[in-house]
């Protein structure tokens, strides 16, 4: 399946794409994060934030938790894995929040391996230039496609 780019100019153009992507989002989906430091996976998750009509200033990576949670009218459960190893995470109960009641978004998703789940929306952040982020984005799992094509076809009109 060929994944959806958009060309980020600017930190507010990723939020204003994530802002938008979150319409399609529903309670129990999973959005996985992929880019390296600085690539503007929290950006991602504030524009998230912003979509859901809640504050984005409330966004900050969960560095001494596992995750935050942002309580709007659907929950955002913000995990990053930066520290963690697949291992041990086990037994934390993780999995309460993955396809629970709100939406998940986590960055460093390569950390999950083989706890990666089968179905979620992949989000690929690279660096081109100082300000300037591309953005792939696309699903894995059957159940997603149709919100997918949506999304392309709205991105397009
Ligand atoms: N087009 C852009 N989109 C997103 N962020 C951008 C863009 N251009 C510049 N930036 C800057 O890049 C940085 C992205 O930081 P952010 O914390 O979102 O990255 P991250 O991928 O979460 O990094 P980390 O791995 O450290 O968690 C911010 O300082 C932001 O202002
Ligand atoms: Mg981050």
């Amino acid at each position: 399946m060929k994944p959806l780019k958009f060309v980020s100019k600017s930190y507010e153009d990723t939020l204003a794409f994530s802002a938008r992507l979150v319409r399609e989002l529903r309670r129990a989906d999973v959005v996985c994060l992929y880019g390296e430091l600085g690539a503007g996976k929290t950006a991602f998750v504030k524009g998230l934030v912003k979509g859901l009509k809640m504050d984005p200033l409330k966004v900050h990576s969960p560095t001494f938790t596992l995750m935050n949670i942002y309580k709007g009218k659907i929950p955002l459960y913000h995990f990053d894995l930066y520290r963690i190893k697949a291992d041990d995470l086990f037994g934390l109960g993780y999995e309460e929040y993955f396809y629970g009641a709100g939406i998940t978004a986590i960055e460093w998703s390569e950390r999950l391996e083989h706890l990666l789940p089968k179905v979620f929306w992949k989000i690929e952040l690279r660096h081109a230039g100082e300000d300037e982020r591309h953005i792939l984005i696309s699903v894995e799992g059957d159940t997603l496609q149709e919100r997918f094509d949506a999304f392309v076809k709205d991105s397009h009109s």
